[in-house]
């Protein structure tokens, strides 16, 4: 099929596709299904799976179907990872996460450096990555893939409210005169509204060329120029060599078994899959079930394992190609002790469980999307740009949001604070080195099978995002759009501090844990678009979270 021909058909595809807003009634699918954070990139992966491509295809396609429609966090100019199950087979990680350029030295920042300078952008992995995961498992042409995102960026998409607002308040914060405002401001200068058609020309040309001329057009060709020169005008680091150089990696998976389900997700760089498991082995050694979701007992013995684990995390994980990461952490062994430091009565005060350490604050924007297909192979992928629309800098010309990356980094070695940055040496900034990540992308089977897929963002809460709808699955065996919808809990050591969704909805269970020594504080946490695989039937059930506008697309 030529590809006007296939655009043509995917454009009526489109238009035939059920899509399920955040909060509706779900449906079991046979076929495939992709949750995602907005309707125009969930369809476009769904358009893929009914044109004969995998999950795979789907995922890449709606990559770069977000890098249009969902700015503040789909990207081209970010970086991330991304789950892979096959239908049979081993799962697999493909890491694009950012790298630090070779000019990058370990004490180029300091306390109070703003986030949004060209300094703080990591050479970008997303395009190589998507690269990799093609040239592994992709069924469709490359060109195909990107595509459906060219012609949602030259004809425009169809704004939602949540979109709208959210491009409306990034044009009034973003200082301004800039490139920013002029690739994404309303062109008669008033507020973008629902329905109002967004199109970004600029960004439809780079991403024509990389669907023509593949990834090399944006690490060594006219995109790379632009990213360079973009460098050069604002004082960033980001080298032509630093863009060739660049590779994303396939990794093996951090595995652990939680109740008789595989558990698969990212290896280090990222510190989301060893976190993960290691609560999971934490909590395995209790019967979850024997008290209520929401009670005190249980949301106390989560926070206890979410804040050792968070503890381990800032002491030992970092690039490891720069840091040797022990091999215990993940084991039941390890388990084993850390069980031992729980009071099930009284909440451990973070200081002493390490007195040196403190972390920094992330920031609140990366998007996570699920695919499955009809031979039951599936991705869960996020990617971010780190803070909403990244570092703010649009490369002149190109169309497309450069990430601030470099804000994972600990900046100041050796200096902890309080209240400042951590200064643990496992992740402090060196030429070529990728920064810590918190990214969870998860998928958990049994016997081979697919069973669960997730993941979500918000900075260091995502590894407890992804804790709390693995247990709500497994040890409360909610519905899955019960389980992304129920309150969550986040505690990550520093500060010391319970952050808990139901504080209005459950104020017993707040006051018996101020009890017990919790400081309990109100907040709203991530953003899971997930898929579970009933195991009765086989099908297919998408939940979309509603904290943010996700839809489900299925067939
Ligand atoms: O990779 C990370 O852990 C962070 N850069 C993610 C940032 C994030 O999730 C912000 N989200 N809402």
């Amino acid at each position: 099929m030529n590809l006007r021909r296939f655009s043509v058909a995917l454009v009526a595809c489109l238009l035939a596709l059920p899509v399920l807003g955040a909060g509706e009634k779900t449906a079991e699918h046979k076929n495939g299904v992709i949750v995602a954070v907005s309707e125009p990139g969930a369809e476009a992966g769904l358009a893929i799976l009914k044109a004969g491509g995998n999950a795979v295809d789907a995922a890449i396609t709606t990559a770069f179907a977000l890098a249009v429609t969902h700015p503040a966090a789909g990207n081209i100019g970010g970086g991330g990872f991304m789950v892979v199950h096959p239908a049979k087979g081993k799962p697999t990680v493909i890491e694009y996460r950012e790298t630090a350029t070779a000019a990058a030295t370990r004490t180029m920042f300091k306390k109070g450096d703003s986030p949004y300078t060209h300094k703080m952008v990591g050479t970008p992995g997303t395009v190589r990555g998507m690269a990799l995961a093609h040239q592994k498992f992709g069924k469709l042409q490359w060109k195909s893939l990107v595509m459906p995102a060219v012609e949602l960026a030259e004809k425009g998409y169809l704004l939602d409210k949540h979109h709208a607002d959210s491009l409306n308040n990034i044009l009034k914060s973003a200082k301004s005169p800039s490139e920013l405002h002029r690739v994404f401001a309303k062109p008669e200068g008033a507020k973008w509204m629902p329905g109002d058609r967004h199109v970004q020309l600029d960004l439809a040309k780079t991403l024509r060329l990389i669907a023509e001329d593949g990834p090399d057009a944006f690490y060594k060709g006219k995109i790379a120029d632009l990213i360079a020169a973009e460098m050069k005008a604002g004082g960033g680091l980001i080298a032509m060599d630093d863009l060739a150089k660049y590779q994303a990696i396939e990794r093996e998976p951090i595995h652990g078994v939680y109740r008789g389900y595989d558990v698969y997700s990212p290896p280090p760089p990222c510190s989301g899959g060893t976190c993960l498991v290691m609560m999971l082995n934490v909590l395995e050694h209790y019967n979850l079930k024997k008290h209520d979701r929401y009670s005190p007992q249980t949301l106390h013995l989560m926070t206890e394992t979410m804040r050792l684990t968070y503890a381990d995390r800032a002491r030992f994980l970092g690039d490891p190609a720069f840091t040797k990461i022990p091999d215990h952490l993940t084991t039941k062994r390890h388990a084993d002790e850390l069980v031992k430091r729980i009071n099930l009565d009284k909440a451990t005060r973070s200081e002493d469980v390490a007195k040196d350490i403190e972390l920094t604050p992330e920031g609140e924007s990366t998007t996570h999307f699920s695919v499955i297909d009809k031979d039951g192979m599936a991705v869960s992928n996020t990617y971010t740009l780190e803070h909403g629309f990244g570092s703010r800098i649009v490369v002149k010309g190109a169309g497309f949001l450069l990430n601030n990356e470099m804000m994972d980094f600990n900046w100041r070695p050796g200096i902890t604070t309080r209240k400042g940055d951590i200064g643990t040496e496992p992740n402090t900034v060196a030429p070529g080195k990728k920064m810590l990540s918190s990214q969870t992308p998860t998928i958990l089977a049994k016997d081979g099978k697919v069973f669960l897929v997730t993941g979500s963002p918000g900075g260091r809460t995502i590894i407890n995002t992804v804790l709390n709808v693995v247990v709500n699955v497994v040890d409360y065996e909610m519905p899955i759009q019960k389980a992304v919808d129920a309150p969550r809990t986040h505690h990550q050591w520093f500060p010391d501090e319970l952050k808990f969704e139901g504080v209005k909805q459950y104020p017993e269970t707040v006051k018996a844990l101020q009890g017990m020594g919790h400081r309990v504080s109100n907040s709203r946490q991530g953003d899971a678009h997930s898929i579970w695989i009933n195991p009765k039937t086989g099908g297919y059930v998408g939940a979309a979270d509603k904290r943010l506008s996700g839809k489900v697309a299925g067939y």
